[in-house]
């Protein structure tokens, strides 16, 4: 089957490694998506890279009108790659009448006609491999392999860390290394939802050169307190990386005032901080 890869405005950067072509997105002056494929897609498998950060709401629209386009038009396969899926935090309910976004986003792109979506340490699943979740098929990557590789060129035998259970799967391969306990509190008053995280470091990192591995780093808060863990517990040097960098709130540069030596994220969303290709982790699948 003939397969094309198409690239929406906002992952235009991806071309310098894809050959692909260029899906049109553009606003009506009322604020509204236009979309416009302008290749030649029927009977063909279609791989469209679409970022859904930031501008969640906006991104997830032109993803929908894009991939139903795509379907109806006789593609004959869509894929969608989504670096960093939004909506993937609110994975549980705490209070009585929450929306499950996770689920209600994953049933939308799969009632768009999506047949695979392709994306990196998706926030619900917590592990590498292919899952259905909501109806949607779903392959998610990790990057914990490329983003640990990029320490240990720098670093010989560091302590490999993840903040909390969740990012635990990142250190499955690794001998020396630690998960921190993290709990969270109540939800903060205001507009906001936002539960504070405390940590516990129940293991030595005493002399040590550690790397803190993560899915997200969004506030920052999170990954600051690891930080300031190991510091305090007298840590020789401290590396940050996590596959999506959102950097709320300053948090990078906050980061590296805390302590961190270096942080690093992939290019699932462009920041200073970006030194991972997803691409790289697409050969093989795509
Ligand atoms: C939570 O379980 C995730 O793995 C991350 O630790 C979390 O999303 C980071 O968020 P923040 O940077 O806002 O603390």
């Amino acid at each position: 089957m003939e397969r094309i890869v198409l690239l929406s405005p906002n992952s235009h950067d991806f071309m310098k490694k894809l050959p692909s072509h260029q899906l049109i997105a553009k606003q009506f002056p009322d604020g509204e998506n236009y979309i416009r494929i302008p290749v030649e897609f029927r009977g063909k498998e279609v791989v469209f890279i679409h970022r859904c950060y930031p501008h969640q709401d906006k991104s997830l629209m032109q993803l929908f009108l894009a991939i139903k386009t795509l379907k109806e038009g006789g593609a004959s396969r869509v894929r969608a790659v989504v670096p960093y899926l939004p909506y993937a935090r609110q994975d549980k309910l705490f209070l009585k009448g929450e929306a499950l976004s996770s689920k209600i986003v994953c049933g939308l792109i799969n009632e768009s006609g999506c047949d695979e979506l392709i994306t990196f340490d998706c926030h619900f699943l917590k592990k590498e491999g292919i899952f259905n979740y909501a109806g949607l098929d779903i392959r998610n990557i990790s990057l914990s392999h490329a983003i640990l590789s990029y320490f240990k060129k720098k670093l010989h035998s560091p302590k490999i860390i993840s903040p909390d259970e969740g990012a635990s799967y990142f250190l499955a391969k690794e001998k020396d290394s630690g998960v921190m306990k993290k709990t969270r509190g109540a939800y903060s008053k205001g507009k906001t939802m936002y539960r504070k995280p405390e940590i516990e470091v129940d293991f030595n990192v005493e002399g040590r050169d550690v790397v803190i591995v993560d899915d997200i780093i969004g506030t920052g808060s999170t990954m600051l307190k690891a930080v300031e863990a190991c510091k305090k517990l007298g840590a020789k040097s401290i590396y940050c990386g996590a596959s999506h960098g959102l950097f709320l709130n300053n948090s990078l540069k906050r980061l590296k005032r805390a302590g961190a030596k270096e942080v690093i994220a992939s290019n699932s969303i462009n920041s200073p901080a970006s030194k991972i290709n997803i691409v790289d982790s697409l050969r093989g699948v795509l």
